[in-house]
């Protein structure tokens, strides 16, 4: 089954034509449709792998390649022979790369202005190899070629992401602390809760305030521009909805307070995600009818690490259990319709769904923002409130550099 979700909607490649795929109770003809969309911004991130094993290259791309490009070298020569085209957001090195090995290849890296700065893992068969004590002495991650494919794909997200994040340390203040401050609430806020720690709403909302400064302060295209390269698919999501929201209600005039619940609503609305299993998550393909009510559970388990949080306003746990209701009746988890559903779930509905249909995934390209736009016109009024929808598709068109930082 597929469904307006995995978080707004499901979207499948057909015969090498992306499509998205409305499910049968979503449309008006109660029927599948496919509308087509523009891969113009289909930016996945490309990683070199130098590996001189076939076996152990061929154990890398199975797992890597449904979520990046990748270019493999057998041997550095032929890495550095490679004189044009996108440069890579990650390089993987074996310890055996001819000519003179993984440590060799990897100094000609730092000496090559374009590779200086490119995030390394060196790939070794021990941890207790000389190779490994290299890498952790010049603080490189290091992995070992037969780690399971899951935790392969976690080093490579976690090394690309840190990469993005010390880059955040050169923006300007609301930016870098809307960025940094937001990010360590995501990654530690389950982690803490299962730790039996008490998370107070105060610290959440100060991670906000930033973002709400920096929307204020019209900065919202350069937070859009530097969070698009994080390599945390939810983070990104969360905090895209988190600054969207927060410029909606800005722009609709909406106070301090209210502005401060919309951006930790959008930060927190997905945050059961955690507790989906990752091979559902990032399933390149369409979801069986049992894998989807897992991903269905994500409201609930959002809303189990919301209510640990102390002083959290209602405002905040109505957008975590209702962004995915429709006015219809038809949305989940408890086919609220119409009245039911008040101002911040409707833009909350809005705002995720324009977020999932412009996000990179690992099953579908982003759309461009105007043709996320036209889509959710064309939904009709059964799902999105559509006096809000014009209003926040005016609002996106009348900037032109924020529909370019999307
Ligand atoms: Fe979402
Ligand atoms: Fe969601």
């Amino acid at each position: 089954m597929t469904s307006l979700d995995r978080a707004g909607t499901e979207l499948v490649n057909l015969n090498g034509v992306i499509a998205g795929a409305v499910d049968e109770e979503s449309t008006p003809l109660g029927k599948r449709f496919f509308g087509a969309c523009s891969r113009s911004k289909y930016n996945r991130k490309l990683i070199f792998i130098v590996e001189p094993w076939i076996e152990h290259k061929k154990r890398l791309v199975a797992p890597l390649s449904p979520r990046y490009d990748i270019e493999t070298f057998p041997d550095e020569t032929a890495l550095f022979a490679r004189s044009s085209g996108r440069l890579p957001s990650l390089i993987m090195i074996d310890e055996s790369t001819p000519p003179d090995g993984g440590e060799a290849a990897i100094r000609q890296l730092r000496l090559t202005p374009t590779f200086k700065s490119t995030p390394i893992i060196g790939m070794t068969r021990s941890k207790m190899s000389s190779f490994a004590s290299t890498l952790h002495e010049a603080g490189l991650d290091c992995l070992v070629t037969s780690a399971p494919p899951q935790s392969l794909v976690e080093i490579v997200a976690r090394c690309i992401s840190r990469a993005v994040e010390d880059e955040w340390l050169a923006l300007e203040e609301n930016q870098r602390l809307a960025l940094r401050k937001t990010i360590v609430v995501f990654k530690e806020l389950p982690e803490k809760i299962l730790n039996g720690e008490s998370i107070k709403y105060e610290a959440i909302r100060e991670s906000c305030h930033y973002l709400v400064e920096a929307v204020r302060g019209n900065e919202i295209d350069q937070i859009l521009k530097n969070v698009k390269n994080h390599d945390n698919y939810s983070y990104v999501h969360s905090l895209r909805v988190a600054v969207l929201l927060a410029h909606f209600g800005n722009e609709i005039g909406l106070g301090q307070d209210e502005l401060l619940i919309l951006s930790v609503g959008g930060l927190l609305h997905d945050i059961g995600k955690v507790a989906i299993p990752p091979d559902i998550l990032n399933k390149p393909g369409q979801l069986s009818d049992q894998e989807w009510a897992v991903m269905r559970s994500h409201v609930d388990r959002s809303l189990e690490l919301i209510q640990c949080v102390e002083n959290r306003p209602r405002g905040v746990m109505t957008i975590a259990a209702q962004h995915h209701e429709k006015l219809d009746g038809t949305g989940y988890p408890n086919g609220l319709k119409g009245s039911d559903l008040n101002e911040l779930a409707r833009m909350a509905a809005i705002v995720d769904v324009f977020g999932a249909l412009t996000d990179l995934r690992v099953y579908k390209p982003p759309f461009m923002p105007a043709e996320a736009l036209d889509y959710m016109r064309n939904m009709g009024p059964d799902h999105l409130d559509q006096r809000l929808v014009k209003m926040f598709r005016s609002m996106l068109l009348d900037t032109a550099s924020l529909l370019r930082a999307i």
